[in-house]
């Protein structure tokens, strides 16, 4: 299997909701407090869309910041993929609706539902289209409006989820020393209802039914979930350095779905990686699934924590159950 592909961040954007919901709004409707949501998640707060904003609104703004870091103009761009599973609308794509809201041209414009390893895999499908010359400048991003499939009145879940979005832009470069050393992605369908909307697809299309019944949140298996990320996200950071032929030391930072705090410093712990090096922030985003990463990645290019030569591990798992990783040298 190839597992180089000589690529560079041109730019990067992100973005978030205004509105912040802290762990104590909950305590307010919901059984719950914020010593159990801190203690069992490291969430403190989230961000939440205001009425009528949604994912392609998230959208056009991290990729505006992402165009201007980049010094491109939206024709310039002509590749257009966002991993997200909560689309502006079921139809078309967000990407098709970001290309006209952004000016962009008539270029290919799709996106991924791979849930939260959903930017990895569009960082990943970005790099083939710039790899075999379809694409000189891809715009990639995760972008969710998860609050859009969250129960609020489901303890469970209500307190997990909000709303981001975060974009890169990817394209071909000669630096031999740059590039995705190597990749990793997977699926385990055989529990794809782990975490799931059960009403409002094709097999249970929206009806009153559904809406009563409350089928159109997400569903999710935690605990299951739990044991599974922890050992993905240890096995998918270990094996990617190997397959790129370098340690676990030269890791200059790691970049975890930040869906759970104690999932990722399990992971990271067992792998003897020092917190130090991994990002988190969702004590102040929550778990905003296939933005997560591509969030924190803005950020730590934004506050100078990875600068140029640094090796960036990008890890990911979600709904499917998906995962991902990709490592990069910047
Ligand atoms: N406040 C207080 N108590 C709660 C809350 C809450 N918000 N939520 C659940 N509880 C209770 C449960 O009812 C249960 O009570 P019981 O013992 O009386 O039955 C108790 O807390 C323990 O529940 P668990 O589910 O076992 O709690 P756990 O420690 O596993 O934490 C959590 C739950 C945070 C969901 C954890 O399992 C987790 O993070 N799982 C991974 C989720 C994930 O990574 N999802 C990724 C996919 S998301 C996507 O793709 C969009």
């Amino acid at each position: 299997m190839k597992m180089k592909w000589a690529v560079e961040i041109a730019g990067t954007g992100a973005y978030v909701p205004e509105r912040v919901v802290t762990n104590e709004d909950f305590t307010k409707r919901l059984d719950t407090s914020d010593e159990w949501i801190v203690q069992r998640t490291g969430i403190r707060e989230r961000r939440i869309v205001a009425p009528g904003e949604g994912t392609l609104a998230l959208s056009v703004n991290a990729s505006r910041q992402a165009l201007a870091e980049a010094g491109l103009q939206p024709e310039e761009i002509d590749l257009i993929v966002i991993a997200t599973a909560t689309p502006e609308h079921p139809l078309p794509s967000t990407a098709c609706e970001l290309q006209a809201a952004l000016g962009c041209g008539w270029i290919p414009s799709f996106d991924i539902a791979a849930a939260c390893a959903g930017y990895v895999y569009a960082m990943v499908s970005a790099a083939q289209f710039l790899d075999c010359g379809m694409a000189t400048k891809a715009l990639i991003l995760g972008a969710e409006t998860l609050t859009s499939i969250t129960d609020m009145e489901d303890r469970g879940t209500a307190i997990l989820f909000g709303d981001a979005a975060g974009a890169a832009i990817l394209q071909p470069t000669d630096d031999p020393n740059k590039g995705i050393l190597a990749a990793r992605l997977g699926a385990d369908g055989a529990r794809a209802k782990a975490v799931w909307v059960p009403g409002g697809g094709s097999a249970e299309p929206a009806s009153i039914k559904t809406v009563n019944e409350r089928l159109h949140y997400m569903k999710m298996k935690g605990r299951a979930i739990y044991k599974f990320a922890v050992n993905m996200m240890h096995s998918l950071v270990r094996d990617t350095a190997e397959d790129a032929g370098v340690s676990l030391d030269d890791l200059a930072y790691v970049i975890p779905h930040q869906s759970n705090l104690r999932i990722i410093e399990s992971a990271v712990s067992r792998l003897g990686i020092p917190m130090d090096k991994v990002a988190i922030n969702i004590d102040r985003y929550g778990n905003t699934s296939a933005a997560s990463v591509a969030l924190a990645f803005h950020e730590a290019r934004e506050t100078g924590r990875i600068k140029s030569g640094d090796l960036v591990m990008f890890v990911a798992f979600g709904a499917g159950l998906t995962w991902g990783s990709a490592l990069l040298r910047i």
